[in-house]
């Protein structure tokens, strides 16, 4: 089947790559010639695992092409699908979909014979309608079907979740439309992923109210750990055994630093704006965005509070700056307002990141970048681990002990326990557990 997918960003990139992948012939449309020229020749634009050897693989079978030119890429394609950015709409949090709308415009001028227009971005209730109304004014005689299909990939798992996904979801009222969508999505039927038809402006919703719910779920937990730390409970046992309820389940109830990333605080505000449009409102989500939103700083404070209520001249390592592990990807990552607070309260800070170093240091300034753990602890006060990533999984703490001014370690993932840390030596302090701290080391630290 000829496929074209417009928009070579994160999601368009995997699904152009992945429809490739399971010999389909593909066509991927950006605007950004320095990209495109860099994709002809697999040079991929982000990090995302496994994605470089894709779409190497694909392009030297010839199943996938890279292309700046979208007359010649939508024309003969059965299925063109849209996956521009729908970034947040600067000052009210709408999401910004010209993006959308223009290659719908673009599109139109282009297309021939019955054509499906996908909607992969994530786009607000209502969006297919507006897109088929725009390439109805263009082309009134077109025969065409706009179909909703959001995507549920996480950065750093993407090509697994597109190939073996928890559920696709298809939107559109159409049987031609339906019947053309399961030939493209047949692969996945052997891997029994359950593919589910409905309305489009319900397909729209799902991707929103799945991502709300989501970041509802782990601001929960974060709220939880914060009860817990008052309390005396051990948060991680708190998630394990609700976990165990199958109504609740065990994922996405580990507490950490607070939600980031390029979905989550972006589609809550978006689903909280169209709630208020259609004179609704959706006080849980707008509740937990805000609540997300001072955590970031309050995990400064409890970096402040493990070195004795101030870091002023002091030195703080950052473990970890990428919003989660096995991205570059520093949007909206807890990291970012983590160091701003605790250079407001007068530390010198010292960071590192396994990947994302040259994307941090766009939006990060003020602070020494290292390049390893060891490197970054040299001389601090304490270390602050940010982000999971592997490497800080089985940290040498005889030896980062040696290196450091105090030792301290705020693990704001919950990847140690406290007791083989503290046998180091270390004032070890994490999410939702009480802090223990050694009554001699507390006396070094104040
Ligand atoms: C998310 C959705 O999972 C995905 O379906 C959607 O398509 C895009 O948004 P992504 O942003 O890549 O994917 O990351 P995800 O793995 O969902 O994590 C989001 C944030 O939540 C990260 O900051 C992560 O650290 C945090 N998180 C996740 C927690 O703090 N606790 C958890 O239990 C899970």
């Amino acid at each position: 089947m000829d496929i074209t997918v417009v928009g070579a960003g994160y999601v368009g990139l995997v699904s152009a790559a992945c429809f490739a992948d399971f010999g389909h012939s593909v066509t991927c449309v950006d605007t950004d010639s320095t990209k495109v020229e860099n994709l002809k020749i697999g040079t991929i634009p982000i990090f995302e695992p496994g994605l470089d050897d894709l779409v190497t693989r694909n392009i030297s079978a010839d199943r996938l092409r890279f292309t700046t030119n979208l007359k010649a890429a939508v024309k003969g394609a059965s299925v063109i699908f849209i996956a521009v950015g729908t970034p947040s709409r600067r000052g009210d949090g709408h999401a910004d979909l010209s993006y959308v709308y223009q290659a719908a415009r673009d599109i139109a001028g282009t297309v021939e014979g019955y054509t499906i227009i996908v909607l992969k971005s994530t786009v607000p209730v209502g969006t297919g309608d507006e897109v088929e109304s725009i390439i109805r004014s263009a082309r009134p005689d077109l025969q065409f079907s706009v179909v909703s299909n959001p995507e549920f990939l996480r950065e750093g798992a993407a090509i697994g979740d597109f190939k073996r996904p928890d559920r696709i979801v298809i939107g559109t009222e159409e049987e031609r439309a339906r019947d053309v969508m399961s030939e493209v999505y047949r692969p996945l039927f052997l891997n029994q992923s359950p593919i589910f038809f409905t309305e489009r402006r319900t397909s729209e919703l799902i991707k929103y109210a799945s991502n709300a719910f989501l970041a509802v779920k782990i601001t929960f937990i974060n709220e939880i750990a914060d009860l817990c730390e008052l309390a005396d409970a051990n948060v991680q046992d708190v998630a394990r055994g609700m976990g165990l309820d199958n109504r609740i389940g065990q994922k996405f109830l580990h507490a950490g630093p607070g939600y980031g990333g390029s979905c989550f605080p972006k589609d809550t505000a978006a689903l909280v704006k169209t709630a208020q449009d259609y004179g609704g409102a959706l006080r849980i989500v707008e509740t937990a965005a805000a609540v997300n939103d001072q955590r970031k700083r309050a995990m400064a404070r409890k970096v402040i509070a493990a070195c004795g209520g101030s870091v002023k001249g002091k030195t703080i390592g950052l473990l970890g700056l990428t919003f989660k592990p096995n991205t570059d990807d520093m949007r909206d990552a807890p990291s970012i307002a983590i160091v701003q607070a605790l250079l407001d309260a007068g530390a010198t800070v010292n960071v590192t990141d396994p990947i994302g170093m040259a994307q941090a240091q766009g939006v990060i300034s003020g602070v020494t970048f290292y390049p390893d753990a060891y490197t970054c602890a040299d001389n601090a006060s304490a270390l602050v681990l940010v982000t999971e990533w592997d490497a800080y999984r089985a940290l040498d703490f005889p030896r980062l002990r040696e290196l450091m001014h105090l030792p301290i370690l705020v693990d704001l993932r919950n990847v140690y326990r406290a007791a083989e840390i503290e046998r180091h030596g270390f004032i070890y302090n994490s999410v939702g557990h009480k802090p223990s701290r050694p009554k001699s080391l507390l006396r070094a630290v104040s």
